[in-house]
């Protein structure tokens, strides 16, 4: 169960951006990979994704990144038994000893943690959810019952994730209205093809953004959000009773000197924007909205929670980046009544526990997320089992960066008899 030896190399994500897989082998031979996502939208205060600069992969190189590590961090670590999965991401935050892994990088940090995670797994000869399932009651004694997730499915895609006029990045459909994870993600799945029919009909282009969704050239939400309710009615379902809307305004992008910009030059204030978001909500079945807001616009967030928060899953995504101490402001501040999860935002597996645990703690639903820039591994799925998140949201069923998570959660539906609670994990 010792470590024996750490080593990384530089991989391509699915923008063919280089980033990170780190390979722990343990004494008895046994080895595992953590692969490290990206993000295009990211959120000011994420932990810090650390390149190289210079000319190759324009600046986005990340082998200097590796050799340092190489050098400085990882064999600060073996011999250390790979199970104690606390005692080591505790160790990287001390010898990063920044409070943002701006020393090693959060790229490097999270591709380390998450292969210490795997090879204890495959060490204790168990299944990956079900052994981080026992790191919530081994380390934080935590009995967490285990489901299986509600997708947010990312089917039509805007923003800084595709290069049409929509200003809101993502628009997702949930599959509320099913007893099992299969019939809902059946649901999400036939939704996005009869989307596809759809907008062919009309002339529009069926190519597809960073998520997989559709990234037809219209530009505004409410087009979208038509165009996908047509989707779901040719396609046999009923709009609101079993698939309902999810939106991502990844409101940080737009936000400019106080104001909301739209790029037909519309500008909001945060006040009109809440009451846009009213009406968008009035016409169409919107269960979650996520940062609605700016990352910064702590006041407009107060307002959005209180006035829609009764409603809607309201999910703070670059408000909160993961960041237990951040998202605790947020607490106090009745801020939001949901965090997005998204594991590189802060650069261990410990630390996302810890603010899962926190959210749990406060009645925050829990959305387990990918980012635009994935790699093929799924361990995003096996955590959203594992720790009883509740949610999941890992883009449209296209692309295999995609259906990676999507397959893997098949899998471990037919294998465990897990609950899949549908619309009420929308309660907190
Ligand atoms: P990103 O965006 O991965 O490109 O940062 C995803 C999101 O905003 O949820
Ligand atoms: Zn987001």
């Amino acid at each position: 169960m010792k470590i024996k030896k750490i080593d990384a190399y530089e991989i391509l994500d699915s923008r063919g951006t280089p980033t990170i897989a780190a390979r722990v082998q343990l004494d008895n031979e046994i080895e595992e990979f953590g692969f490290v996502p990206s993000g295009a939208s990211t959120g000011s205060k994420e932990a810090v994704e650390k390149r190289d600069g210079g000319k190759s992969f324009n600046g986005k190189g990340v082998k200097g990144v590796i050799d340092e590590a190489d050098k400085n961090l990882f064999p600060q670590f073996l011999g250390m038994d790979v199970r104690d999965q606390l005692s080591i991401d505790r160790k990287i935050i001390e010898l990063d000893a920044t409070q943002n892994k701006a020393k090693f990088g959060a790229n490097v940090t999270l591709a380390l943690s998450l292969a210490v995670c795997k090879a204890a797994a495959s060490a204790e000869n168990k299944k990956l959810y079900l052994y981080i399932n026992s790191l919530f009651k081994n380390f934080f004694n935590l009995n967490i019952q285990m489901k299986m997730p509600l997708p947010m499915m990312n089917i039509l895609n805007g923003g800084a994730h595709a290069n049409n006029g929509l200003d809101f990045q993502e628009f997702m459909v949930q599959p509320v209205g099913f007893s099992s994870f299969k019939e809902g993600l059946t649901c999400g799945v036939e939704v996005f093809n009869s989307l596809k029919n759809t907008l062919n009909k009309k002339g529009f282009s069926t190519a597809v953004g960073d998520e997989g969704g559709f990234a037809p050239e219209i530009n505004s939400s409410e087009e979208a959000l038509s165009l996908i309710s047509e989707a779901i009615s040719s396609s046999g379902y009923k709009v609101d009773k079993e698939v309902t809307f999810a939106l991502d305004c990844a409101s940080t992008e737009i936000f400019k000197d106080g104001n909301y910009i739209f790029s037909d030059n519309n500008k909001m204030s945060n006040k009109e924007l809440i009451q846009y978001l009213i009406s968008l909500k009035s016409s169409y079945p919107i269960t979650s909205i996520e940062d609605g807001l700016d990352e910064n616009d702590w006041q407009g967030w107060a307002d959005l929670t209180n006035k829609m928060g009764k409603q809607t899953q309201l999910v703070g995504d670059d408000l909160f980046v993961t960041n237990k101490d951040i998202f605790q402001r947020g607490i106090q501040e009745n801020v939001a009544n949901s965090i997005l999860i998204k594991i590189n935002q802060i650069g261990t597996l410990t630390e996302t526990i810890e603010t899962i645990k926190l959210a749990k703690e406060n009645n925050y639903t829990t959305v387990i997320s990918h980012r635009s820039g994935e790699t093929e591994d799924s361990f995003i799925a096996d955590l959203a089992v594992g720790s009883g998140a509740g949610q999941i949201k890992t883009g449209a069923p296209s692309r295999s960066d995609r259906t990676s998570k999507y397959n893997r959660l098949l899998m471990i539906d037919a294998w465990e008899n897990l609950e899949f609670l549908g619309r009420s994990e929308l309660e907190q």
